[in-house]
């Protein structure tokens, strides 16, 4: 049945092209052989080494949603408004990036990038990272669901803002996931509120359990592979999280138990479960990204690595080589952080963050409470009393530059 809202509309040409692409690269198989194979330069250290399981992880990381269509399309409807309010233009203003790869040829020249059929045909292409629709044969919008994706990795822009290559564990500070959320039908006013009050770049992995809006950065998934606790609060090892997220905050169909959350959420078959293992090794092969190349003062850096190390006590808690003391964990006070967050996972402390590609994310501390370098060792030279001269503190900035 061809739905109400396309019924009236003649498609462009490119729209056709676009959809003829999609239903023939694609059909019913997730898995592109480009996916597997394609050389990634930024991650040329993950996929040297790159096993079976750690290709099925990268599927996974990009494409899989664990079934929880069943609460963004059941029970959010947001196929629905996707579908008729949508288009292309809209989907990039709400952060949302577009995967240059998956795209024939030449053919965003063609496209109508103020249609929402233009979304639809790039969600049948499997084109908008973490988003996954299921397309009809006449080209309806059946479901949709998210994937890890959708939140830590965005794209290199190398076409045009927004649509590029992917890059994996980079967190998306553009992704409004509150806007996205909030264009449900299904949610009352209220709700809606707090998830436009969040902004791009931010999501509250606890609002669903303990109705507190605190949102925190997205913060990157690559460089954890030595790193002991994840989060900003340690919660756990890096596949407790992952499980923790897919069910309650992806609403995966899997099973989650946490006594200490008061959580215990049971759904068979476990869509999840089995793909912990791979997910992880995938996550553990992204490597940070260094730095580009002139976009720091060697000398200047190497002098702020003695005040890192020295004066600045940075490195008392960032221990190199990972940056983090962790499984640690510091009181909120220590570091002269907001306790808010800290007091409502179980841990009631703060990891001391790994400084992985941290030249990559701005702004810094989990709430985004320094917006540069300059301003996080402002932040510590007051909280510590480190009494630094101004140019150990822009020695210290370089120093950060270039991890
Ligand atoms: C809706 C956005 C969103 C989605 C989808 C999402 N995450 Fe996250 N992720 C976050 C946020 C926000 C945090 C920070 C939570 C915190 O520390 O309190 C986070 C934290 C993490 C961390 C910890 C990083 C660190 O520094 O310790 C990892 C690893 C991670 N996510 C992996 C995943 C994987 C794998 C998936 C898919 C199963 C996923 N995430 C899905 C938003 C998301
Ligand atoms: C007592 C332990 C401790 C000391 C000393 C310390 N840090 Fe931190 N650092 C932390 C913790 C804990 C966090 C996480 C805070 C948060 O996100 O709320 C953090 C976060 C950061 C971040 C944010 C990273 C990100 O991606 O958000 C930077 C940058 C940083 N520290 C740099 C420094 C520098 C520079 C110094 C020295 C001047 C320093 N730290 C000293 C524990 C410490």
């Amino acid at each position: 049945m061809p739905s109400p809202h396309q019924s009236d509309r003649r498609a462009p040409l490119g729209l056709v092209a676009l959809v003829a692409a999609a239903v023939g690269a694609c059909g019913d198989a997730p898995e592109r052989a480009s996916d597997i194979a394609a050389p990634e330069l930024h991650q040329a250290e993950g996929d040297r080494d790159a096993t079976p399981p750690v290709a099925r992880g990268r599927e996974i990381f990009r494409h899989d949603t664990f079934g929880d269509e069943q609460f963004w399309t059941d029970t959010l409807r947001l196929h629905e408004v996707i579908a008729s309010a949508v288009d292309p233009l809209t989907a990039l203003a709400v952060g949302l990036k577009v995967d240059a790869e998956a795209l024939p040829p030449g053919i965003l020249d063609e496209v109508d990038l103020t249609d929402p059929a233009t979304t639809v045909a790039l969600l049948s292409l499997d084109a908008v990272l973490g988003v996954r629709g299921t397309v009809s044969a006449d080209g309806e919008l059946e479901a949709v669901g998210i994937t890890c994706a959708l939140c830590h990795s965005t794209v290199d822009n190398s076409v045009a803002p927004g649509i590029g290559r992917r890059l994996d564990g980079w967190p998306n500070r553009d992704l409004d996931v509150g806007a996205i959320v909030a264009l449900s039908p299904a949610l009352p006013d209220e709700v809606k509120a707090v998830f436009t009050s969040w902004g791009p770049g931010r999501y509250d992995a606890y609002f669903n359990q303990d109705g507190i809006n605190d949102p925190v950065l997205i913060p990157p998934a690559y460089g954890l592979r030595d790193v002991a606790r994840e989060t900003y609060t340690g919660e756990g090892p890096v596949s407790y999280w992952n499980a923790y997220v897919a069910v309650t905050q992806m609403h995966a169909q899997g099973s989650f138990r946490d006594p200490r959350l008061g959580i215990d959420i049971r759904q068979e078959p476990d869509l999840v479960k089995e793909k912990l293992l791979p997910l992880r090794l995938y996550q553990f092969s992204l490597q940070a990204p260094p730095p580009p190349a002139g976009s720091f003062d060697l000398a200047a850096a190497e002098r702020g690595r003695a005040v890192f190390a020295g004066k600045g006590r940075c490195a008392q808690c960032h221990v190199p080589p990972t940056f983090t003391d962790a499984p640690a964990l510091h009181a909120p006070e220590e570091t002269g952080m907001d306790p808010v967050l800290a007091s409502r996972g179980h841990t009631g402390g703060y990891r001391t963050t790994p400084l992985r590609g941290a030249w990559q994310h701005p702004p810094y501390f989990h709430d985004g409470s320094a917006a540069t370098f300059g301003d996080v060792v402002d932040h510590y030279d007051g909280v510590l009393a480190l009494g630094l001269s101004p140019a150990e503190k822009a020695d210290l900035v370089e120093y950060l530059k270039s991890l």
